[in-house]
């Protein structure tokens, strides 16, 4: 699936100049990463005892982070656009696979039981932005890749309407700056409004999770306060047994 024509990582940005993107992260926000651990084991728990057997997750931009308990899931596959750092050691029941969740040529023939995306929607902003259009076409690989009674648990940094629409206005710099100068890949964070108008155009089916809030966040390698930086997080679960 390593296919240039279709990666276009110069196109989306590319976390792959960060090497240690792992441990910088979770050190940075570990109760961002407690909280998604908390829900996504829920879920995993939930599903073996559903069903009797253990489940098969996709982590979308997963990055390695692995933000769950390992030895729940039967396989467990990190899609992402860069390629798995040298020094990361994977579980004896992972594989990573080097693609662009935005390509047309998904694999849509192994199904998952939870496919697990989290802070990725925010970078499917490319050179243009396109971010509304990019969301639909993630949404639509998602679906392929949805096992029939599979859900997908969406963790996503939130701003309020007026901010996405600034961000807009002002894409054309704040993105040079942000690939440029922060070496970032490009970024565009959007409103829950946004995310659902999407959800609801393509008639997913889907739920709010609590999502307990943070004070600081993860931004370029920075802990940085949500006093200056006012996201908040959301957790969207899709699915047909909500
Ligand atoms: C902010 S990081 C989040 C990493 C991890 N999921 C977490 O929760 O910490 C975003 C990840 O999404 C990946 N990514 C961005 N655009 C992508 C795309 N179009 N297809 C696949 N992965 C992508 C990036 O390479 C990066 O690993």
């Amino acid at each position: 699936m390593n296919n240039d024509k279709n990666m276009n990582v110069h196109e989306t940005g590319s976390f792959e100049a960060m090497t240690d993107f792992v441990n910088k992260a979770k050190a940075i926000t570990p109760e961002y990463y407690h909280e998604v651990n908390t829900i996504i084991d829920r879920h995993l728990n939930d599903f073996v005892e559903k069903t009797g057997r253990r489940p098969n997750v996709i982590d979308i931009g997963g990055a390695g982070v692995l933000p769950f308990d390992i030895t729940i899931p039967n396989k467990i596959c990190i899609l992402d656009i860069f390629r798995k750092p040298e020094h990361l050691i994977l579980p004896g029941n992972a594989e990573w696979i080097v693609h662009n969740i935005l390509s047309e040529d998904m694999l849509d023939k192994i199904k998952y039981d939870v496919v697990i995306l989290s802070g990725v929607l925010h970078h499917l902003a490319d050179k243009h932005n396109n971010i509304k259009q990019n969301l639909k076409i993630c949404l639509e690989n998602i679906r392929k890749f949805l096992a029939q009674d599979g859900c997908c648990l969406i963790f996503e940094s939130i701003v309020p309407q007026y901010f996405g629409e600034l961000q807009d206005l002002l894409y054309p710099l704040y993105s040079r700056i942000l690939t440029k100068v922060l070496k970032f890949p490009y970024a565009r964070l959007l409103s829950l409004k946004e995310i659902t108008a999407a959800l609801n155009a393509m008639n997913f089916q889907y739920r709010m999770l609590d999502f307990k809030q943070i004070n600081h966040h993860y931004f370029a390698g920075y802990k940085v306060s949500s006093k200056i930086y006012p996201i908040s997080y959301v957790c969207i679960k899709i699915g047909k047994n909500l």
